[in-house]
């Protein structure tokens, strides 16, 4: 149930949320994408996505990232993708939700764990058999922690979408680590943390998984995506010490990426090396459950 509190009073509030909320789920299969700027997130979970939607699996892409090229990657033609508008910019559902409206001054009441259970049914986007696409957005966080209306939202949501059962959840996120520090870990089984061949990239991973491991993220999965070369893999390996992953993935690069880019759709029915690669990487997270 919804309650409206005070600002001050929010952390007790989320904490009560959390426990009411902390049921397991028995179906579906939800997974965070993340890495540093570039290293092929959306394309991954564009692919993933066709991939498991071939297998007959209902599939929730969420696009967690600002930029919302997610559509794009997912072949949505380019007028309809651009007049998305992310639900963290969605000034009415925010308030009507939330109770009060971005930028509003800090004397509003705020409900912090408002029911969003029609996020998807109002904004959810049918793209293709067997996949959906949410775009969420995100919020630029003046301090860590802001409990703006946009962020309680979207923190709800992310709760909320954890709790959908009978779905592969998949969610790109922006580049970096930011979003490992809100609402987003619990309930998410599985982490795949993206990194190229070269030293800040794959430190950037590195970072992501100690943040994936500290929110008790069963799955800690790095693909390590474009590698041209097996002195390509040998660097990466020597970079990785004590790490926490449950799996290491090596992605080739491919022209035929390119050639398509950035619409994956078609990729999905081809058999090319990273395609291949991709294929093999979904049939891992499907078993691991
Ligand atoms: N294995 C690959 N081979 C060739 N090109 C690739 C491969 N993977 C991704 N790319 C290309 O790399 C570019 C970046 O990919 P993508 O947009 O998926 O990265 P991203 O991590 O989502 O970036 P951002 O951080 O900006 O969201 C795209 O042009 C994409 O087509
Ligand atoms: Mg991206």
């Amino acid at each position: 149930m919804a309650q409206e509190i005070s600002r001050s009073q929010h952390l007790f509030a989320a904490a009560d949320y959390l426990d009411e909320h902390r049921a397991p789920q028995t179906e579906g299969c939800r997974i965070v994408i993340t890495g540093k700027g570039g290293v092929g997130k959306t394309t991954t979970t564009a692919l993933l996505a066709n991939i498991f939607a071939e297998m007959k699996k209902n599939v929730l892409t969420v696009d967690e990232d600002p930029q919302q090229n997610l559509a794009f990657s997912l072949g949505l033609p380019m007028d309809q993708a651009e007049t998305l508008v992310p639900v963290s910019k969605n000034l009415e559902y925010i308030e009507e939700k939330t109770g009060a409206r971005p930028g509003q001054g800090w004397g509003a009441m705020l409900r912090i764990n408002p029911d969003v259970s029609d996020v998807v049914s109002r904004f959810g986007l049918h793209i293709a058999e067997n996949i959906n696409l949410l775009v969420i957005g995100s919020v630029i966080q003046a301090a860590a922690g802001c409990l703006c209306p946009e962020n309680a939202l979207l923190d709800s949501i992310v709760r909320y979408i954890r709790l959908r059962n009978g779905e592969i959840i998949l969610m790109d996120t922006q580049a970096g680590v930011e979003h490992f520090g809100r609402a987003l870990a619990e309930g998410f089984q599985h982490a795949i943390i993206l990194t190229e061949p070269g030293f800040n990239s794959v430190q950037v991973a590195l970072h992501s998984a100690r943040l994936a491991k500290d929110l008790n993220i069963p799955g800690i999965h790095l693909v390590v995506n474009r590698c041209r070369s097996q002195a390509d893999i040998t660097k990466v390996t020597g970079y990785l010490r004590d790490t926490p992953f449950s799996s290491i993935t090596h992605l080739p690069f491919d022209e035929q990426v390119m050639a398509t880019e950035p619409n994956v759709a078609g990729l999905a029915q081809q058999s090319t090396p990273y395609v291949d690669g991709v294929r093999k990487l979904a049939a891992m997270l499907l078993s691991a459950g």
